[in-house]
């Protein structure tokens, strides 16, 4: 522990690129910072980099207000993370973490970006959820120095980290990946690089199973919610869970699962496209299966 109340990090890796800093990007960025790196988080506009830094320090400061946190250790994890909107200042990163939109056309833009200015050694790590980090790698000119680091939501509480290697993923790599997911203090776990790994291939059609359920009039979205956390312990109900992880982005990785496996049960059911199309994405958006307006929330009546 340094005397700025922030651990010595213990891996090579001293300087950490975030790039995106959303809901994900953010938490990667405060985790790295909380585990003792220097952390560089670049997004594309300050407007963005603003919301998202602004996050990071209302979890610190909620951590402040439960005890978990003291002020020292909050002003010493935002000093330690730099926000910019300039790709060229990740140029002294050891390792970069990218956390930008699911989109490949995206993330081959930035990536081809990022060879361009980072040192032949740094380690590149994506934490898509269901993109290929073998389509990924193979674009950039690090293809064995190139890893997924797939982080779960809320970054800075959810214990695991999935360390995915590619074909082309050096050995060497996959170690190091491993050892900087411990230095976080996370467990991790490895898997190969087939999309939705190993938590999102069961989570996911969990969830749309749900939907399933819900959709053919089986039992009330509380039911259902109640029923999962009570009859098997989960933290939350898989509708819940919808609404938190949003219900957008679970569409989106069901497609791409769906495209992948040619399995039904990857395949979204027509009411969660419905609520999608409709904008109902979920708490971000302030409704999905619950309404987010009501404290507590309340079910949203006439979904089926
Ligand atoms: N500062 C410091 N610590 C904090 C904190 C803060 N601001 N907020 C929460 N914590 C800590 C708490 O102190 C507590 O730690 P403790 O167990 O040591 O006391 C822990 O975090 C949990 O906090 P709470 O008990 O207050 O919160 P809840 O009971 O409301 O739990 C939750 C919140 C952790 C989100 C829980 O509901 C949960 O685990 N839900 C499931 C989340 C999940 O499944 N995530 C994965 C989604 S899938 C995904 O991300 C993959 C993607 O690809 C789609």
């Amino acid at each position: 522990m340094s005397d700025s109340g922030v651990p010595a990090a213990s891996t090579s890796v001293k300087v950490v690129g975030v790039v995106g800093c959303g809901l994900m990007g953010s938490g990667i960025a405060q985790v790295c910072a909380e585990a003792g790196y220097e952390v560089v988080v670049r997004e594309v506009d300050t407007g963005a980099l603003q919301a998202g830094l602004g996050r990071i320090q209302a979890f610190l400061e909620k951590g402040v207000k439960r005890g978990k946190v003291t002020p020292e250790r909050l002003q010493a994890v935002l000093g330690a993370i730099r926000g910019t909107t300039d790709v060229a200042e990740l140029a002294p990163a050891d390792l970069v973490i990218e956390a930008v939109v699911e989109s490949i056309g995206a993330k081959r833009t930035l990536y081809a970006a990022l060879d361009a200015v980072c040192r032949e050694d740094t380690i590149f790590a994506s934490n898509t959820s269901s993109l290929s980090i073998t389509e990924m790698a193979a674009g950039t000119r690090r293809p064995d120095r190139f890893v997924g680091l797939h982080f779960f939501n809320p970054a800075p509480v959810m214990k695991l980290v999935e360390v995915i290697r590619s074909p082309l993923t050096s050995t060497t790599v996959v170690e190091r990946a491993l050892e900087f997911a411990r230095s976080l203090g996370k467990e991790p776990v490895r898997s190969k690089d087939a999309t939705g790994f190993i938590v999102n291939r069961l989570l996911v059609p969990y969830m749309l199973d749900a939907v399933r359920v819900f959709e053919q009039g089986l039992a009330s979205a509380t039911d259902i919610d109640l029923g999962m956390r009570l009859g098997c312990g989960h933290p939350m109900g898989p509708l819940t869970l919808l609404d938190f992880v949003g219900l957008d982005t679970t569409y989106y990785i069901a497609n791409i699962m769906f495209d992948e496996f040619r399995e039904a049960r990857f395949a979204p059911p027509p009411l969660l496209k419905r609520m999608v199309q409709a904008g109902m994405h979920g708490r971000k958006s302030g409704r999905g299966f619950y309404d987010y307006s009501q404290d507590p929330p309340a079910p949203v009546a006439g979904l089926v």
